[in-house]
């Protein structure tokens, strides 16, 4: 395939995670960039499949330069959208300032508009890259306020793990059957990122309640943190704080509570990353809202 000029020794791929050597070669790319161990996921069965890389890669199969579109369905304001994430975006530095990722991008960009995209969306520390391509970006706020009245007695809850594989195939299952965390704002389904970031961050905790959920939160200075709620329901968050049993003081929810049956106060989140998004439905978002830490990617 042709590249752009500036590409010259390069060759340009498309779609390839289905070849091994490719795949480890953007693994490398993404370590010696942003110190991120992506292989983690074959551990959960590999990369998402709906991913769509675009990624230059010189003759001895280094991969120079990369940028991802993968399908992330969200809902907005209780209506479905068919969204394109994008992630993955790199360039070694001594192919930087040639035009190689503004190539990649254009390509993917152009990919996800012929395949009926409706709305795209990233996270990034340099939103001036994407202003260029009508991304706006969207502050996040978390919802904090006081526990509510706890549920008793307490539902049945257990802690589950990502080495043990019965949890796995349970967590697995919820994940491809949750409902959205929020009407107001959220991922429909997103399994590869979920596993992901609960293994890079070994803070966040997961916790199967009611046998049917997946609760993922931290606690840290009687303040629980709730990052993320899967499965086929959504339980008020009384009984998922008195599932958890903590001595909690104070809640602050990172997705909007519009589901949780208890209300929370916005306040800014002061993340590493600006979330960024263009079409039509972005523009149908009013209030404050938060990408659930367990979607970023
Ligand atoms: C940011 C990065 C991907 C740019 O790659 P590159 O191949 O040098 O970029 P290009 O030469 O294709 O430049 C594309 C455009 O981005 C602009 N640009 C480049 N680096 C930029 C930066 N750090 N901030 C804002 N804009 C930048 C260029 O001016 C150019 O603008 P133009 O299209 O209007 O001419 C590369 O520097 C990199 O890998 N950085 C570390 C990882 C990173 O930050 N990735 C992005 C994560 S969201």
């Amino acid at each position: 395939m042709t590249g752009t000029p500036g590409s010259e020794g390069l060759i340009l791929r498309q779609d390839y995670f289905n070849d091994p050597p490719a795949w480890s070669a953007l693994v490398d790319l993404l370590q010696d960039t942003f110190s991120i161990d992506i292989s983690l996921q074959d551990q959960f069965g590999g990369p998402d499949p709906s991913s769509m890389p675009f990624g230059y890669f010189d003759e001895t199969g280094r991969c120079v330069a990369n940028f991802s579109a993968f399908s992330m369905p969200l809902v907005i304001n209780g209506r479905f959208f068919k969204a394109a994430g994008y992630q993955s975006g790199a360039v070694r530095p001594d192919w930087r300032g040639r035009g190689l990722y503004r190539d990649l991008m254009q390509r993917a960009f152009a990919r996800t508009k012929a395949e009926g995209f409706e709305l795209d969306i990233l996270l990034t520390d340099k939103p001036a890259l994407y202003e260029r391509y009508g991304f706006r970006t969207f502050p996040q706020h978390v919802f904090a306020g006081p526990p509510p009245e706890t549920a008793e007695p307490p539902p049945p809850a257990r802690g589950l793990s990502l080495q043990d594989r019965d949890d796995l195939r349970l967590m697995k299952t919820l994940l491809q059957n949750r409902a959205p965390v929020s009407r107001r704002f959220a991922v429909v389904g997103q399994m590869e990122m979920f596993h992901l970031n609960a293994c890079f961050d070994r803070d966040i905790r997961l916790t199967l309640v009611t046998d049917a959920t997946i609760v993922a939160w931290k606690f840290h200075g009687h303040t629980l943190r709730l990052l993320d709620v899967a499965g086929p329901a959504i339980p008020p968050l009384a009984t998922i704080s008195s599932a958890l049993d903590l001595r909690t003081e104070r809640i602050e929810v990172c997705f909007p509570p519009d589901r949780l049956d208890w209300d929370g106060t916005p306040a800014p989140y002061q993340g590493y990353t600006s979330l960024m998004m263009r079409g039509d439905a972005a523009d149908n978002i009013d209030g404050p809202i938060m990408l659930s830490p367990m979607a970023e990617f």
